[in-house]
């Protein structure tokens, strides 16, 4: 297994939108282990394809306590919502910020297992959030375009900052 290399924010790559993944084949189950990896040696809780420079409707996410519910997501479309929840959220794109975030507090959702089969999910709490904020990335989206624009640009400064101390 691979540990892939994550864009950070602002780079104009996670502004790009996923298209559907088509074909099943081998590549995607190394695909899924691979951001697996990347995702529990960050740390996080989730990944969207689209941060590891590839522009596929995939993603992975764990939130279970000790990294023991991975669970993998190809062509997600949500079907219905209910309610709102506010949590902090953070992104491996964005390393070290965590700002609230309100989000649908029920989902449920259709989608591809890494084999192409269908299956559809009712998730509430963290797991709801968390594929909410996964799903944006396949848009392009990240959760800081929910903040003010004045607390996005300080946290773009920062992240530049960050970016030329460690180059
Ligand atoms: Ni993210």
């Amino acid at each position: 297994m691979t540990i892939l290399n994550i864009i950070r924010f602002p780079d104009p790559r996670l502004r790009r939108k996923a298209t559907p993944v088509e074909s099943f084949d081998e590549s995607l189950i190394t695909l899924k282990n691979d951001m697996l990896e990347t995702m529990y040696a960050a740390p996080g809780i989730g990944l969207a394809a689209v941060q590891i420079d590839i522009l596929k409707r995939f993603i992975v996410i764990d939130v279970s306590e000790h990294c023991t519910e991975p669970r993998c997501f190809v062509n997600p479309q949500l079907l219905s919502h209910e309610g709102e929840i506010k949590t902090d959220e953070g992104c491996l794109s964005v390393p070290a910020i965590y700002e609230p975030v309100t989000r649908y507090q029920r989902i449920t959702l259709k989608a591809q297992n890494e084999h192409g089969e269908f299956f559809e999910l009712a998730a509430e709490g963290l797991l709801s959030v968390c594929i909410q904020h996964e799903m944006d990335h396949l848009e392009g989206k990240l959760f800081v375009d929910y903040l003010s624009d004045m607390k996005k640009k300080r946290i773009q400064k920062k992240m530049e900052k960050l970016r030329r101390e460690t180059m």
